[in-house]
C-alpha cells in the first residue's frame, strides 16, 4: 500500500503498549484454528508480534519501494506508519494479522475504517516468500474480516511500478478505480475496489 491518505489509519493513536486481551485472544484463536495449513498461521497480531511486524515492513518496505520510489519515500514510509506507535495502535485494535511460519513472522496485514470504507491498508509478505499462498492467505482473513463487519466493499492502494501488487489485486477481484498524483515526481496512487457479494464466504 502506499501514502495517500494514509493519515486515517493514524487517526486516534493509542500509544499503549499493553494489547487489548479481548480484541486478540479471541481473534488469534479463531484464526488459528481456521487456518493451520503447510506451516504457516495466520491469525490476529498479538503484542510479542510487535517485533516480528515492524521486521517484515521494513524489509519489504526497502524491496519495494526503493526500485520504484526511491529511498527517501521508503525512509518518510517507515517514519511514518512503520513505528512501534502506530503498530502497537493496529494490534490492540484487532486490525494487525499476521502469518506466521515457526516463531518468525513472514507476512503482515492491516486493515481499518477510512469513512464509510473498509480499507486494507498493509499487505506484506517478506521477499523469500512471496509466491506459496501467503498473500492469498492473508487476503481471505482479511476479506473475512470484512464481511464478518458486514461491509459491501474493500478499498486498496498501490504505487504505480509495483506490478506484482497489480497483478495480486487483479488476480484477487479488485478493479481500479481511480488513480491520484502525489506530485514532487512520486509515482502515482492506483486505486482500487472489490465489492463483497452477499453470499462471499467468510
Ligand atoms: C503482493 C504480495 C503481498 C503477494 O504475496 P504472495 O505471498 O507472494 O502471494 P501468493 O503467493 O498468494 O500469490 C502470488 C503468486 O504465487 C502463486 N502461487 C504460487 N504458489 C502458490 C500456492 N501454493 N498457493 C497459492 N498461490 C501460489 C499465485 O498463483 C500467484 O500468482 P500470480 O503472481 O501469477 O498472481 C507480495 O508479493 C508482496 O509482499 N509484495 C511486496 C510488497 C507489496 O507490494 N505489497 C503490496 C503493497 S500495495
Amino acid at each position: 500500500m502506499i501514502a495517500a491518505n494514509r493519515e486515517d489509519e493514524l487517526e486516534g493513536a493509542d500509544v499503549s503498549t499493553t494489547p487489548d486481551p479481548d480484541v486478540t485472544d479471541h481473534e488469534t484463536r479463531a484464526d488459528a484454528d481456521a487456518g493451520a495449513t503447510d506451516g504457516v498461521v495466520v491469525r490476529g497480531a498479538v503484542g510479542d508480534d510487535l517485533g516480528g511486524v515492524l521486521s517484515v515492513g521494513h524489509r519489504t518496505w526497502l524491496a519495494t519501494y526503493e526500485p520504484i520510489a526511491g529511498p527517501e519515500y521508503v525512509a518518510m514510509g517507515l517514519a511514518k506508519w512503520w513505528t512501534s506507535d502506530v503498530v502497537t495502535d493496529s494490534i490492540r485494535k484487532g486490525r494487525t494479522l499476521v502469518a506466521v511460519k515457526g516463531d518468525d513472522v513472514v507476512g503482515v496485514a492491516t486493515f481499518g475504517p477510512r469513512d464509510e470504507s473498509f480499507v486494507l491498508w498493509k499487505l506484506y509478505v517478506l521477499p523469500g516468500h512471496h509466491g506459496h499462498g501467503i498473500g492469498s492467505r492473508l487476503m481471505e482473513a482479511v476479506v473475512a474480516r470484512a464481511v464478518e463487519g458486514e461491509h459491501q466493499r474493500i478499498t486498496l492502494s498501490y504505487l504505480e511500478g509495483n506490478q506484482q501488487a497489480a497483478r495480486f489485486y487483479a488476480k484477487h477481484g479488485f478493479v481500479e478505480t481511480h488513480r491520484e498524483a502525489p506530485g514532487s515526481g512520486l509515482p502515482e496512487s492506483v486505486w482500487m475496489v472489490r465489492e463483497l457479494d452477499a453470499g462471499e464466504p467468510a
